[in-house]
């Protein structure tokens, strides 16, 4: 515990803080600024590669991925050529299948993959199986929130379920291209949502379990959802979560719009109030569907689903993902990156709502034929050896999670890891933010037992799945490093002008040309997909992140520059909180910079100035965080609120942030320059009042 908050404040600082640096201001001003990403000497050395006795399946050593990656990029078609026979097209693509506008000097940005072709994700994920004979092997492993509640379902058990409604489904209105919001707990009937959709050709929008009644609304009216898929309740440890109710606020909000919500009766969370007409019982209507439906072959862009995502302004984005490429790289990338073959039992930690949940919980393991385990519960209930208990039960094999875990259970102590047995384990993977090399180095030893290599995956929502990564026993892999692209993806590291920087150094991450799994636009607003991604750096996709490079062309990843905060692996947009806190009648104006937090990765910090006639109470102190758990979610709930008696203000009027971050993290003898402060004295008063 104490050498990793010793770590923490000598070490790992410089890894997150680099990129607030760089984050005060809004990309366009930002691009055109020098580079600020010198470190303090010393501040942060890599350590030493660390090998491991992993053999992977595919690939001897680093010189075939050289080729490999090499013949990828020089002959895409040639190479996902290749990789797309694994799967079954029901009519066959274009052998020149790619073409793309990544420039927007050449006019609109498109991508189009395997053109011509048509096929079906979920015919790929089940049917495809249960013809080659593993019909009987499990594909979900289901560990309910209680310690000893569990399930079972085989290929053959899924794909009845998913038929039974996606005919439901079909009865109602739902046809190809129709949306539908899925708002579920991590019970099975998650995952067979997704999949009941895609075998019709509807378009998924799931909605992450943590999210409120607001947040709900906007994204069913933005997807134009006419049904909605949910369940009474769910339970996340001793906690029962309402999520039928969340949804009557919700549409109570966006009446007229959808017609049936389908309502998955969990026994544990049993009562739940009706809309006759409106609202009807799974298990009623799915038990007289048949456990057959066709399968809607669909081509290669139809829209597979859209998933919400926070940007640095304004609303979230709803990222949209097409069939074909990216049933190619969830697949792909699922088989290399953790060695992944039929029968293997998998576990990745994340929830459904969540890109990683879509990726690699459900869709990647399962077009490989994997048993994937869905649990529903808190890693530390009933106590913090749960992970460890589930991993020694179902004898995981590759375990998935995000470093704001790890820290947490580093934090309960390694006694909760080695009473289990850890033997089944082979390989590890962490997401969702930079993971500190004590962290890791935890996973490695305590965990894994030195044996297991860890894949490091750095990827996005938009990316839909790793475009940078490690490759299991394939190189020693330095801890903390993203490392080197995944087959077909180009990374470029460009400097503030956008010119691409050869050799090690520093710079913001974009990628040259397109990949099979890009996200193709953000649903009903086009212009916004190109003025993000593409209008920072003309003729390249740009990450939104930061990241260094070393001699060995590896990539480590330093974070976001921009206003997008990472909390606990979670994307939280600075702008949407505070547009959050100003709608209290109290609220003046707002300003939310990130933290660093020894568990979470980031917190959030909030500025606060009030009207006249309002005063600093702890009262108001918890109607303004209670403002932000109902507009978007309890996840999103600042830490820290500083009463500001006025917020530091360049002339022109913009808040500058780069201030509230320093004084936030109590470095206000790094302020830099502030005279160009409308009113200087503003800063000193800010530090007097401190909270
Ligand atoms: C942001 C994307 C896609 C998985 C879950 C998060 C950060 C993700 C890593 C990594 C350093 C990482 C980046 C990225 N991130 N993985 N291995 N190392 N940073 O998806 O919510 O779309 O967030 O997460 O900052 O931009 P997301």
């Amino acid at each position: 515990h104490c050498a990793l908050s010793a770590h923490r404040t000598a070490g790992t600082r410089s890894f997150l803080s680099r990129a607030w640096e760089l984050s005060e201001q809004p990309l366009k001003k930002l691009v055109r600024r020098p580079l600020r990403l010198r470190l303090e000497a010393g501040a942060h050395e890599p350590m030493e590669p660390v090998s491991t006795p992993y053999q992977h399946s595919l690939l001897k050593d680093r010189s075939q991925y050289d080729a490999e990656w090499r013949r990828s990029v020089e002959d895409p078609a040639g190479f996902w050529g290749d990789m797309a026979s694994n799967y079954h097209w029901e009519q066959q693509f274009e052998t020149n299948h790619q073409s793309e506008n990544f420039d927007v000097r050449k006019g609109k940005i498109f991508q189009k993959w395997f053109r011509g072709g048509k096929t079906n994700l979920t015919y790929n994920c089940l049917d495809r199986h249960i013809e080659r004979g593993l019909g009987d092997s499990p594909a979900l492993l289901w560990e309910g929130n209680e310690p000893g509640t569990d399930k079972v379902l085989t290929y053959k058990q899924v794909h009845a379920a998913v038929c039974q409604l996606a005919n439901w489904l079909k009865a109602n209105g739902i046809t190809k291209g129709d949306a539908v919001a899925i708002y579920l707990p991590m019970l099975p009937e998650l995952p067979i949502a997704m999949l009941a959709c895609a075998r019709i050709g509807a378009v998924h929008s799931v909605i992450f379990g943590g999210f409120s009644s607001d947040a709900l609304a906007s994204r069913v009216k933005n997807c134009e959802a006419k049904v909605v898929i949910t369940a009474t309740g769910g339970m996340r440890g001793k906690k029962a979560i309402p999520l039928k109710r969340i949804v009557d606020k919700g549409l109570a909000k966006v009446s007229g719009l959808v017609s049936k919500v389908l309502v998955y009766k969990n026994p544990d969370v049993p009562e739940c109030d009706w809309t006759d007409g409106r609202d009807v019982w799974w298990q009623d209507e799915l038990a007289s569907q048949s456990t057959d439906c066709a399968v809607e072959w669909v081509e290669s862009e139809h829209p597979l689903f859209t998933l919400y995502t926070s940007g640095s302004t304004g609303q979230p984005k709803g990222v949209l993902h097409t069939t074909g490429g990216y049933m190619l790289m969830a697949g792909t990338t699922t088989r290399y990156v953790f060695d992944l073959q039929p029968g293997d039992v998998y576990w990745c930690t994340a929830d459904c709502g969540w890109i990683t949940g879509h990726t690699y919980l459900t869709y990647g393991p399962l077009l490989n034929g994997a048993a994937s385990v869905v649990f529903e519960g808190q890693p530390t209930y009933p106590d913090a050896g749960r992970v460890w208990a589930i991993v020694q039960k179902y004898k995981v094999k590759q375990l998935y999670t995000a470093p704001t875990l790890i820290r947490a259970l580093i934090n309960a102590g390694d006694q909760w890891v080695t009473k289990y047995d850890r033997s089944s384990l082979a390989i590890l993977g962490t997401v969702g933010e930079p993971i500190n090399p004590i962290a890791w180095q935890w996973y490695h030893e305590v965990v894994g037992e030195g044996r297991c290599p860890i894949v490091d995956t750095y990827w996005q929502t938009e990316t839909g799945a790793h475009i940078i990564t490690p490759l299991p026993g394939v190189w020693p892999q330095p801890p903390g490093c993203a490392s080197l692209p995944f087959f077909g993806v180009q990374p470029v590291m460009l400097n503030e002008k956008g010119e691409e920087l050869q050799g090690a150094g520093e710079g913001f991450l974009a990628v040259k040309a397109s990949w099979p799994s890009t996200l193709r636009t953000l649903f009903g607003d086009h212009a916004r997909y190109e003025t993000t991604y593409f209008q920072p750096f003309k003729g390249y996709y740009f990450t939104g992140d930061g990241t260094r490079r070393d001699k060995e062309g590896r990539y480590w990843i330093t974070g976001r520059v921009d206003d997008v905060i990472n909390v606990s692996g979670h994307r939280i947009g600075t702008a949407e909180v505070e547009a959050a806190l100003t709608e209290h009648p109290g609220c003046s104006e707002a300003a939310v910079v990130g933290i660093e937090h020894a568990v979470k990765g980031q917190g959030l910090y909030a500025y606060i100035t009030l009207k006249e006639g309002h005063e600093y109470t702890d009262a108001l102190k918890k109607e303004l965080v209670n403002i932000v758990r109902s507009q978007i979610g309890a996840f999103a709930a600042p830490d820290v609120i500083h009463w500001a008696p006025g917020l530091p203000k360049t002339r022109s009027g913009k808040i500058m942030r780069r201030v509230l971050r320093k004084i936030a993290a109590k470095e206000e003898s790094e302020l830099g320059d502030t005279s160009t402060l409308a009113d200087p004295a503003v800063v000193d008063a800010l530090i007097a009042n401190r909270p």
